[in-house]
């Protein structure tokens, strides 16, 4: 595919500088799309950008800026505002895990800031272009954890709904132009975010780089994408139960694959969510 033709010459992603937001930059500079990289670290933007350049040919701009801090977003508007933008990826996010209780509001401000707001300033400014030239993509990087309120990680979860239901609107109202919404659920990721988070990674864990790549035949086709076989069965059986059972399943996967035995492989997940459920 194309993507420079069908959307335009240049992806603007958050959260680039590791994880799946470089993933999906180092997807599309793959594909020929020159590449804004947006995070708050502006040594590792670099480093990216620098590699981007040289192994794809492509052009690169580093905005080192905090996302969690709306009154920075401004710097962002003259760096892109000339741009041909085809593509923009909502990635960045920043989870804690633990009760309630155990973060501070500070914490939780900036992640309702950086989870949320980010992503609606961000849409609003760069929808316009996509609407005036009827083509382009809206990536919203939400999460497994958004199909179902995660006791353990309560207002990571609440941001992970809000990006999840803010994508699926925008699918439905741009579902009749050239602009394409995908709204990605990842379960466990190889990345930085369970460091930052204060957890271990799930064995079963996927690379970003896996991830990413399997979103290409839900682009452009499908209203949410959730990576690995294995995940969009756990999703799939999710119809079975109750809402109840469902907060029950998700709150004790949460922490039974993050805290008490992140080794366990996908049939003994299965066996805990349903053990929980009708707990
Ligand atoms: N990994 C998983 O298991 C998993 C599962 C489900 C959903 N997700 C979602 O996937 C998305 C990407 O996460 P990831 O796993 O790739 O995590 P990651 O490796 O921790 O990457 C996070 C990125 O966000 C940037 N960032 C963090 N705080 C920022 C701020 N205040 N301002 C600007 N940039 C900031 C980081 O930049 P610096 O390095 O410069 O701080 C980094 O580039 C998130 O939306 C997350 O919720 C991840």
């Amino acid at each position: 595919m194309d993507y420079k033709e069908k959307y335009g010459a240049w992806a603007v992603v958050t959260g680039a500088s590791s994880g799946i937001g470089e993933a999906f930059s180092n997807f599309f500079a793959k594909n020929g799309m020159d590449i804004v990289l947006i995070s708050n670290e502006d040594d590792e933007l670099k480093i990216v950008s620098k590699r981007l350049e040289q192994e794809h040919k492509i052009s690169t701009i580093t905005l080192c800026v905090d996302l969690s801090d709306p009154a920075r977003y401004t710097e962002i508007t003259p760096a892109i505002q000339n741009l041909d933008i085809g593509v923009l990826a909502n990635n960045v996010s920043f989870g804690r895990s633990g009760d309630f209780l155990n973060f501070t509001m500070d914490e939780y401000s900036k992640m309702i800031e950086l989870n949320a707001h980010s992503y609606i300033w961000l849409t609003y400014m760069v929808l316009p272009k996509l609407i005036k030239k009827n083509k382009g993509a809206l990536l919203f990087t939400s999460s497994m954890n958004a199909m179902a309120p995660n006791g353990g990680s309560a207002v990571y979860t609440a941001t992970k709904g809000f990006e999840l239901y803010f994508g699926c609107a925008l699918w439905d109202e741009l579902k009749n132009t050239k602009i394409d919404v995908l709204n990605v659920l990842p379960g466990p990721t190889r990345t930085r975010f369970q460091e930052r988070a204060g957890t271990t990674t799930a064995k079963i864990a996927m690379s970003a780089q896996e991830l990413v790549e399997g979103m290409v035949p839900f682009l452009g086709k499908e209203m949410f994408y959730i990576p690995g076989q294995k995940n969009r069965l756990l999703a799939k059986s999710m119809h079975c139960f109750s809402f109840t059972q469902k907060v029950k399943l998700a709150s004790h996967l949460h922490h039974y694959l993050l805290h008490e035995n992140p080794k366990a492989g996908f049939f003994r997940i299965m066996f805990e969510g349903i053990k929980a459920a009708f707990g």
